[in-house]
């Protein structure tokens, strides 16, 4: 990949000393601008010009790297990245060019989770290595139980963003929906598709407004909401767990679940802090449990 890489920089190079070589011929050298990037392990050749003429030089940040009108530049490093300038012989600036150096995209590393189940999924992705150069995506999903499925595209705020939502999707599908996210940057391109099934990643979000009151004899009562984003409660129930945890948030015991939206805790120690949290999971415990509310804390009277 990265000789592909090498000979792409080489042959937009030379296209672009076409370019400026056909101005040569008829107008005095015009400094042109343009950026070349470079997959960092990769080897370069820049030619100056139209890469023949003898006693042009390469400079880079101002002192002299070659004298000949040809820079090679071997296994190449995020170091070499800068401004490299081409000066004929009599000192003229024939061009300047910003060598930027990164990497081509990997396939993205796709994780997708459904709070909204069952019309609603997110995706999100990331990228390792850093490509360092500026990467941008295509997310795209479709249900392929048709022969020409329609490819929806995944909403996200920005071409930035690491993060789309799958709206309306297929309920009750018997086979998987596709997801491809797609990174795109000047040294290449890379797909991942990632097959969900929306019953094996449903994930709530937390459960909301959770309530902590004091009860006589040392009790607590623990009230909460469903999380706002699950669409429908009712004929898709969730099941909770509640967490109490003490001695500096050192010990825990987890207790439920709960179809209920409260619950009472007994025997509880006089003086002690308690930090209380909430989670929720689907009724058929499919998916994912959420991830635990903040917590709330209260402090038990000491007598
Ligand atoms: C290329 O450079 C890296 C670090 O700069 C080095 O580890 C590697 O051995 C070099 N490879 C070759 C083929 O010279
Ligand atoms: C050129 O100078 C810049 C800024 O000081 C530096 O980051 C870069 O590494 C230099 N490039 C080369 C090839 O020395
Ligand atoms: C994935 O998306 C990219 C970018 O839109 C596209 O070029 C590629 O063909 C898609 N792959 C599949 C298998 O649909
Ligand atoms: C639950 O399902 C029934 C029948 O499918 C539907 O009429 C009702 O609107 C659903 N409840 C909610 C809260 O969407």
């Amino acid at each position: 990949m990265c000789l592909k890489t090498g000979l792409w920089a080489l042959a937009v190079a030379a296209f672009f000393s076409q370019l400026c070589c056909e101005d040569t011929s008829t107008h005095p050298p015009k400094p042109i601008s343009r950026g070349i990037y470079v997959a960092i392990g990769s080897s370069v050749k820049l030619p100056c010009g139209d890469g023949m003429t003898k006693g042009t030089e390469w400079r880079v940040n101002g002192s002299m790297l070659v004298s000949g009108p040809v820079l090679h530049l071997h296994n190449t490093s995020l170091e070499d990245q800068g401004i490299y300038t081409c000066h004929s012989p009599n000192g003229g600036h024939i061009e300047t060019l910003h060598l930027w150096m990164g990497y081509a995209p990997s396939p993205p590393v796709v994780q997708c989770w459904s709070p909204s189940y069952p019309l609603k999924a997110v995706c999100s992705w990331t990228q390792t290595p850093d490509p360092i150069l500026p990467t941008y995506y295509i997310a795209t999903y479709w249900y392929p139980r048709t022969e020409q499925p329609l490819v929806h595209s995944c909403r996200r705020e920005s071409d930035q963003d690491q993060q789309c939502i799958l709206e309306e999707l297929e309920l009750y599908a018997t086979v998987p929906h596709l997801v491809n996210i797609t990174a795109v940057n000047a040294l290449g391109s890379a797909t991942r598709i990632l097959p969900i099934l929306i019953d094996d990643i449903m994930k709530p979000d937390p459960p909301v407004n959770v309530k902590v009151t004091l009860q006589p004899g040392r009790k607590l009562h623990v009230q909460w909401a469903p999380p706002p984003s699950w669409p429908d409660p009712v004929n898709f129930t969730l099941k909770y767990k509640v967490q109490f945890q003490w001695d500096k948030r050192k010990t825990a015991s987890i207790m439920g679940p709960y179809e209920s939206l409260s619950m009472v805790r007994s025997g509880l120690v006089p003086g002690r802090t308690y930090h209380i949290q909430v989670s929720a999971m689907d009724f058929m415990g499919q998916g994912q449990s959420s991830e635990w509310s903040d917590p709330v804390t209260i402090t038990l009277p000491t007598s």
